[in-house]
């Protein structure tokens, strides 16, 4: 029995990478534990483990990490507020989701958003999630103290906090706004009864799985997102969704990401979205989530076997290999050198204007995205990827009959089925 067993359970348990956090770190936390259980060694650890479904709780709670605060990385909130807005609901409540919560700053956050945006509380629902009961404990009593408070603009706290013993109390208008679950997002069948969100933050976990991992992770919050939804992500963790089937929203610095095959309709106008009020109160039940099957999903596979418009040199089709796995890692800079080398060496094909197209997809450079994919589509008129990401791009351009002719080749490949 050794550290590396634990570190197995750990990752099977709650997705943690121990190269993520170090080794250390979980040689720590069981340090700690056998302490706190009066436990002599890893073997008797083990066993107690095993015996003590409780334990493993109190193991979980000592590894992860709960760095959090309040409107860390603030234009994700504005995000939040602008895509909702810009969104007809027919008047039933939003609904949100923070996973991981963490002790509480995200979920809060929102919530104070939301009502500065002009929301009702009757407006939206807010539900927080972690795996930490912990961190879930610390939300619920929601005493804050310096540490939550980062960044100088701070006018918030005079608004919704009042002082306490210990820091600072948010209004209980603001805690009513959100509802704490102990959760684990990669869990057996987890949350799959809730209807899909509107909005989901997931921010700041991702960073701490492995990349198999990953792709589950985002498999299961793709369940939960409704259709047209926002994913929220970390700034570390940014090049993370566009490999799974979303795509950039377009929000500089808030790591917004849409479904990739979800098109609904063209979004507002930003002057429709101004001008359109926060939804009223009123309940008709909510749709289930539309889900795509994973083949259904853009970038489903992560080691996707390459295809090539015409047969390709075997070397260019292990170069383009390694620069779709350089564009999995989020090595976009990397990718795209390797794709336009093999142009220059062995000509244009699909794959390469594809995976150009992809890397100026991640910095945002929509008119040089859409100009690659249409490439990428010249040559391979079924390549699913490129048509889902051009119908993505035409869309927030408004180009509605653009829109309709790609989904109307999605859906004779069969994969317009969310759209
Ligand atoms: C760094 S905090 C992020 C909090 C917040 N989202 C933010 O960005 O400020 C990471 C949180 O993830 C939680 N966590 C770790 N693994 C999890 C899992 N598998 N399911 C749900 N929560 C998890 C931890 O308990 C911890 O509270």
């Amino acid at each position: 029995m050794s550290a590396h067993d634990f570190e197995g359970l750990l990752q099977e348990m709650i997705g943690l990478s121990s190269a993520s956090v170090g080794a250390s770190v979980i040689r720590h936390a069981l340090a700690r534990r056998m302490a706190a259980c009066a436990l002599p060694d890893l073997h008797a650890y083990w066993a107690y483990l095993n015996e003590h479904r409780d334990e493993r709780q109190e193991l979980i709670d000592c590894v992860v990490v709960p760095e959090t605060w309040f409107f860390r990385d603030a234009e994700a909130f504005g995000a939040m507020t602008e895509h909702v807005r810009a969104r007809e609901y027919g008047g039933r409540p939003l609904r949100l989701l923070s996973l991981p919560c963490s002790t509480g700053e995200e979920p809060y956050s929102m919530a104070m958003a939301l009502l500065d945006a002009g929301f009702a509380a009757a407006d939206f629902a807010i539900e927080a999630v972690d795996v930490s009961t912990r961190n879930l404990a610390y939300a619920e009593r929601a005493i804050y103290g310096r540490n939550s408070f980062r960044g100088t603009d701070l006018a918030y706290r005079e608004r919704y906090f009042e002082a306490c013993e210990g820091g600072f109390k948010p209004h209980d208008r603001i805690r009513r706004q959100v509802r704490f679950t102990l959760g684990n997002l990669l869990g057996p069948a987890a949350f799959s009864a809730w209807p899909p969100f509107d909005v989901v933050f997931c921010r700041n976990l991702l960073i701490y799985f492995d990349r198999e991992t990953q792709g589950r992770a985002l498999a299961r919050l793709g369940g939960m997102l409704a259709a047209d939804g926002l994913l929220l992500v970390g700034p570390g963790e940014s090049g993370v969704p566009s490999l799974h089937g979303y795509a950039s929203a377009r929000r500089p610095r808030a790591f917004a990401f849409v479904k990739a095959m979800a098109v609904q309709s063209v979004p507002a106008t930003p002057e429709k979205a101004r001008a359109r009020r926060p939804p009223r109160p009123s309940l008709p039940p909510m749709a289930e989530s539309r889900r795509l099957p994973p083949s259904a999903k853009p970038f489903a596979r992560r080691s996707a076997p390459v295809e090539l418009s015409t047969p390709a040199p075997s070397a260019a089709g292990a170069d383009l290999a390694a620069a779709r796995l350089a564009a999995d890692a989020g090595r976009f800079a990397e990718a795209r050198q390797i794709a336009e080398r093999c142009i220059v060496e062995s000509g244009p094909s699909a794959e390469a204007f594809y995976l150009i197209g992809l890397t100026c997809d991640a910095q945002d450079d929509e008119t040089q995205a859409i100009g690659y994919y249409r490439k990428a589509i010249y040559l391979k008129s079924d390549h699913r990827e490129a048509l889902a990401h051009l119908r993505l791009l035409l869309q927030r351009q408004g180009e509605e009959a653009g829109v309709r002719a790609l989904t109307r080749r999605l859906g004779r490949l069969g994969e317009g089925g969310d759209a």
